[in-house]
């Protein structure tokens, strides 16, 4: 390289990195209010709809049961049902029935985790009555029980209690 061409190349990587960064527009309030899809455990941003078990079936088949079994006894997926009474002991079964403490958490995690394959890919209906199914596959809700933004946060999960809070447990030792 000559003198001179060295010279062109320091100059443009001077002035390459000198310049302010390209970092896009600024975000718009708006835009950031269609990303947060966060349900709380007390429901709070649940979408309007609603399904029930029954509803939920042919959806499931389709689109879950390849993975998750048609009972919801796990595949190449994890069991969605099962394990109740398992958790204390040698090999505890975590599963949405026997672990998961806020049915709320059911709703958000489908809609926006599955399909694997196709995540958020569901309508905020077809999602509640996935949430029904998997209830209903552990015994949790009946077959024809409605669930909707109304319903959900009121349904008492089993394993409810079955939590501590780390802080609580930290200031007991
Ligand atoms: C291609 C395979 C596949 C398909 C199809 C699929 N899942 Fe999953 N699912 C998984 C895998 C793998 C995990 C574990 C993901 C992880 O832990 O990161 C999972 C996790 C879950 C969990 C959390 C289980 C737990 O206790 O942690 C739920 C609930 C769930 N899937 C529901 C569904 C529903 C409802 C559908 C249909 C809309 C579906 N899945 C379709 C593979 C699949």
């Amino acid at each position: 390289m000559t003198t001179r061409a060295v010279a062109v190349a320091i100059a443009l990587f001077v002035a390459k990195v000198s310049a302010a960064p390209d970092l896009g527009d600024p975000v718009k309030v708006d835009d950031l209010v269609g990303l947060s899809i966060t349900i709380g455990p007390d429901g709070r941003g649940l979408p309007p709809g609603r399904g029930t078990a029954i509803d939920g079936v042919d959806i499931y088949v389709e689109k879950c049961a390849s993975c998750h079994g048609v009972r919801g006894q796990g595949r190449t997926g994890p069991a969605l049902a099962g394990g109740a009474g398992t958790l204390a002991g040698k090999n505890p079964v975590r599963t949405v029935g026997s672990y998961w403490p806020h049915a709320t958490t059911l709703f958000d995690y489908i809609r926006r985790a599955m399909p694997y394959d196709r995540p958020m890919s569901l309508t905020n209906e077809q999602v509640y009555q996935l949430t029904a199914y998997v209830l209903w596959l552990n015994g949790i809700v009946g077959r024809d029980e409605v669930v909707d933004a109304r319903s959900l946060p009121e349904v008492k999960m089993p394993n409810r209690a079955g939590f501590v809070n780390a802080w609580d447990a930290r200031d007991r030792d």
